[in-house]
């Protein structure tokens, strides 16, 4: 089944040089970048985005770090892409992390992950009209 879903280069990972890195990896499952920007994250898109965490005690901690440099957004076009995109970038817990995922390989950290991937159909949809329209 051909899925469209959401991806961001979070702050860390536009910081540390990984844009190629990360991409070539989305690209290798042979999924395609159908639409891509840079930006910098205003705290009310960043709010936006992560509505669904909005009262959990680290939604502060989260904000400040997606707003603190500038991401790259992309829509993926790819065949089951909300899960495989998952499955690439790897666990949200530092613990779960397997090598040769995105997080696994490049952050030990919760908050700092170097990039994020819709979860559902619904969230895909929902992240990708935020930011492509
Ligand atoms: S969960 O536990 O199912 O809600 O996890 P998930 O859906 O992957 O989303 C959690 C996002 O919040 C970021 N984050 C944290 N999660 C849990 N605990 C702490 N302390 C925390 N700090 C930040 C986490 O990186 C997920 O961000 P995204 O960008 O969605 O991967």
């Amino acid at each position: 089944m051909i899925e469209e879903t959401f991806v961001m280069i979070k702050p860390d990972g536009v910081k540390r040089g990984l844009i190629g890195e990360i991409i070539s990896r989305f690209e290798r499952k042979l999924m395609s970048i159908t639409e891509l920007r840079m930006l910098t994250l205003t705290r009310e898109l960043a709010e936006e985005l992560y509505a669904e965490h909005k009262g959990r005690d680290y939604f502060e901690k989260l904000i400040n770090y997606s707003i603190s440099g500038p991401v790259v957004v992309m829509k993926i076009v790819g065949e089951n892409a909300i899960m495989n995109c998952r499955i690439l970038v790897g666990d949200t817990y530092p613990e779960k992390r397997v090598p040769g995922s995105i997080r696994g390989d490049f952050s030990p950290y919760l908050t700092e992950n170097v990039v994020h991937a819709s979860s559902s159909k619904e969230d895909a949809e929902r992240e990708l009209r935020i930011f492509f329209g």
